[in-house]
């Protein structure tokens, strides 16, 4: 079987892997060293259109459009870019074993990949409710979003069952974002999650009454506080209904699952060390294991500013994290160090004419501030976290780039609140001020 071996291998082909390549081609690159190993058939490409614009019924994007880097406003890398480097794309092609003694890959095709520098940059795989064992759950239409090649079956069954009932199975940002695309393309759409509110990981349920009253006035339904136990399907094997805990049976031509990610640690298992669900890392992403680095959603990383371990499944750290670990990676080769990684955490959701930005910690008491009217024409509010006296984390719907970058530098800076029943009148006008 073939063998390769190169200075550098990147697994996975994801957001990471893409900003990887480009930091390594800043940093100097000769041709021939660096390869990058990935399970989809495309380049690297901004993974968060699959849930918005990728599914939109007008002008929908396609590739080439969103490579990276072109969600955070840089190049777009093309698959000649990576020619013209020298680096070299391996797709389809999943790697099913890891020997981080030997320093060897091996892929399900039986090739052996040798490297000297390893980058884990396997992202997550979803949930599913098979893994569970929700009865019925294997039906076909009954789908998963992760990859181009989930969006692309979505889409086929968006014309297949046009018109039709779709039921969505979780309340989080696929939840969301997958409820708006479904009624945008004409679906009559329910959303069910057993929690009260939509988003408890991050929204109160002020930010999410908000959110779940705008989906209504779509005509969205939503059913709280129970969870999808079984599906009925019909004489070809396709989904029919969804049974409820609750005794409620809904009609579904197609239904969405968004029930959550699970990093891919499992190759590495054994061989390094982990924590929280992830791959540990120092702050330049290095692992337990001499010369291989882990990025994006599998690492386990120190938060400065928090002074503790976390581990992020958003974009935003899956881009800065993989141009820290290139730094770093080519900072030890002439026996130099990088500044330590110091993330303010990032988040953000767009759906219909809707959009929000969240920056920093939600711990600590909140402040809600602004218009959070679902039918006004112009939403925008907001809200605060404050702990032990300071502003720690700050969310926000409908702002302009200058007030997104205002409620960032809250998060950042943690100013002082004396007393947070005027943080409620003065909203916005807080954040500008410092
Ligand atoms: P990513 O998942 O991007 O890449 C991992 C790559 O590794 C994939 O190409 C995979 O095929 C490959 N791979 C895995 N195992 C392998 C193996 N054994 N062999 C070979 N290849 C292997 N975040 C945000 O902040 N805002 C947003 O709007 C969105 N929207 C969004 C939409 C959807 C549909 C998803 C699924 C996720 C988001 N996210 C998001 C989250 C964000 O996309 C995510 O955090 C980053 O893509 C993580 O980047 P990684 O490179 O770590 O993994
Ligand atoms: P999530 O963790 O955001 O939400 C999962 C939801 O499923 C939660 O509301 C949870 O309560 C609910 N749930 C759990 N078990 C359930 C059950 N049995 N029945 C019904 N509901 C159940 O995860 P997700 O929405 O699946 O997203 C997957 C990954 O993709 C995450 O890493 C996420 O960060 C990422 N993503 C991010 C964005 C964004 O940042 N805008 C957009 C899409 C996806």
């Amino acid at each position: 079987m073939a063998e390769k071996s190169f200075k550098y291998v990147i697994v996975g082909g994801g957001v990471a892997a893409g900003y990887a390549a480009r930091e390594f081609a800043k940093q100097g690159l000769k041709p021939g060293e660096l390869a990058i190993i990935s399970k989809e058939a495309v380049a690297p490409y901004e993974r968060p259109a699959l849930s918005k614009a990728y599914l939109f019924p007008e002008s929908p994007a396609r590739l080439p459009g969103f490579h990276v880097c072109v969600g955070s406003g840089g190049e777009r890398l093309l698959p000649e870019w990576y020619k013209e480097k020298g680096i070299e794309l391996i797709l389809r092609t999943e790697i099913v074993k890891a020997d981080l003694a030997a320093k060897i890959l091996i892929s399900a095709a039986g090739e052996t990949f040798k490297y000297q520098i390893l980058i884990i940059a396997t992202g997550s795989s979803v949930i599913r409710l098979t893994d569970f064992g929700v009865q019925g759950a294997d039906a076909k239409n009954i789908f998963y979003l992760r990859e181009i090649d989930d969006a692309d079956k979505l889409i086929e069954a968006f014309k297949a069952k046009k018109n039709g009932k779709a039921v969505i199975v979780g309340g989080g940002y696929i939840g969301l974002e997958l409820g708006a695309v479904l009624q945008m393309n004409n679906f009559d759409v329910s959303m069910v999650y057993p929690e009260p509110w939509c988003m408890p990981r991050l929204f109160t349920s002020e930010i999410a009454a908000f959110y779940e009253g705008y989906y209504k006035n779509k005509g969205i339904k939503i059913i709280k506080g129970t969870v999808a136990v079984g599906f009925t399907s019909d004489s070809n094997g396709e989904v029919k209904e969804v049974k409820l805990k609750d005794g409620r049976v809904l009609e579904a031509d197609i239904v969405v699952v968004g029930v959550g990610g699970r990093p891919l640690t499992t190759l590495f298992k054994g061989q390094v060390e982990e924590e929280k669900g992830g791959i540990k890392t120092d702050a330049s992403f290095k692992t337990s294991v001499t010369g291989v680095y882990a990025v994006g959603d599998v690492a386990t990383f120190p938060l400065k500013l928090y002074n503790e371990l976390r581990r992020v499944e958003h974009v935003d750290h899956a881009r800065k994290s993989a141009e820290q670990a290139v730094k770093a990676v080519k900072a030890s080769e002439e026996g130099k160090t990088v500044e330590e990684y110091d993330y303010l955490p990032f988040f953000y959701s767009r759906s219909f004419d809707l959009s929000w930005q969240f920056y920093g910690d939600n711990v600590g008491d909140t402040v809600l501030f602004g218009d959070n009217n679902p039918a006004s024409p112009k939403p925008k509010f907001g809200t605060y976290w404050i702990k032990d006296g300071k502003v720690i984390g700050a969310f926000l719907e409908g702002g302009t780039p200058e007030e997104n970058k205002a409620i960032a530098k809250v998060a950042k800076v943690q100013p002082p609140v004396e007393n947070p029943d005027l943080l409620t009148k003065e909203g916005l006008s807080f954040a500008a001020k410092i």
